[in-house]
């Protein structure tokens, strides 16, 4: 009895030592597990994925075409990191899709504010988020992000001159002047405003590789992480 009894005790202990870790836990574990509609309207992106043609190269839960990967390996990542890193993604591989939309006589579409975020809500949260859905089309905004679960500023703002993308984009006063500033970006945390990063970087795409073409700027690609880590940084504000 006594054992048992102090057992108990210990029980007891351990539980209020670790309840304050398990509630820490819980406030970060928030954002890697996001809804689809913190991210946007899946029903509206699942209809953006058929108008915007996706699905004549690309299949997603078994429907379309066979001419690109399939991009289910998308669905389910939710956390706030993967979502932003997502932009990395379509960035590494738009200059190989840009020739292919040519060669299938598919127009290149271009995304207004906030259909790229309403696409992956489609994508990462599945065609089920999308019945679900009851997000009226093109909601707003949402909880602002904490900057640490997108990634690490810091290093995001060691990419924007790594990467190059100084040399023609200028970000709190620094960098060059032949493309649009990513001032109006800072404090945008939003999931659906992370996310949607991707869809103004895919629209000026075509437009962006003359560019690169002209200055003689090699197009670089990301690795893993890397675009999260950027977004961080052009999101959560310019640093010293
Ligand atoms: C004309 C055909 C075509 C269309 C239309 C098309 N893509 Fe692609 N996509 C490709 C090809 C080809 C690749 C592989 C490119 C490569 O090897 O880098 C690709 C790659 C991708 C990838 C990377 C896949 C991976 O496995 O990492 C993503 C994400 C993507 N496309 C998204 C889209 C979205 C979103 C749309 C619609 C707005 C779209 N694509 C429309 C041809 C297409
Ligand atoms: C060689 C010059 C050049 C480089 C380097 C460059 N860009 Fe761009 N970018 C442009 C131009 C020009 C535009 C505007 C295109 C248009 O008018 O649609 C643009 C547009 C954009 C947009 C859309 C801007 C908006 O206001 O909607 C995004 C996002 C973007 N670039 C991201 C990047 C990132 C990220 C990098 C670095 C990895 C980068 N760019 C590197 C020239 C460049």
């Amino acid at each position: 009895m006594q054992t048992s009894l102090g057992f108990v005790a210990w029980g007891v202990r351990l539980a209020l030592f670790l309840g304050p870790i398990a509630c820490n836990a819980g406030e970060e574990d928030r954002w890697k597990d996001l809804t689809a509609e913190e991210i946007g309207d899946a029903g509206k992106g699942a209809q953006i994925f058929r108008d915007n043609r996706c699905v004549e190269c690309h299949s997603f839960e078994g429907e379309g075409g066979s001419d690109a990967p399939p991009l289910d390996f998308m669905k389910g990542k939710m956390s706030a990191r993967d979502v932003a890193d997502m932009t990395g993604t379509l960035w590494n591989h738009i200059p190989h899709m840009i020739p292919a939309f040519e060669a299938e006589q598919i127009p290149y579409p271009t995304f207004e504010e906030g259909e790229m975020a309403d696409l992956i809500a489609y994508l990462h949260g599945g065609s089920g988020a999308a019945a679900d859905s009851t997000a009226p089309a093109g909601h707003e905004g949402g909880a602002d992000v904490p900057v640490e679960a997108l990634g690490d500023p810091s290093n995001g703002r060691r990419l924007f001159d790594d990467k190059k993308c100084s040399e023609c984009h200028s970000y709190g006063g620094m960098g060059g002047e032949d493309a649009p500033s990513f001032d109006d970006m800072a404090g945008h945390l939003s999931a659906r405003e992370v996310a949607d990063m991707g869809g103004r970087m895919w629209s000026s795409f075509p437009e962006m590789l003359m560019h690169f073409e002209e200055e003689g700027v090699e197009v670089p690609t990301f690795a893993p992480g890397e675009a999260a880590d950027l977004l961080a940084y052009l999101h959560g504000g310019p640093m010293p």
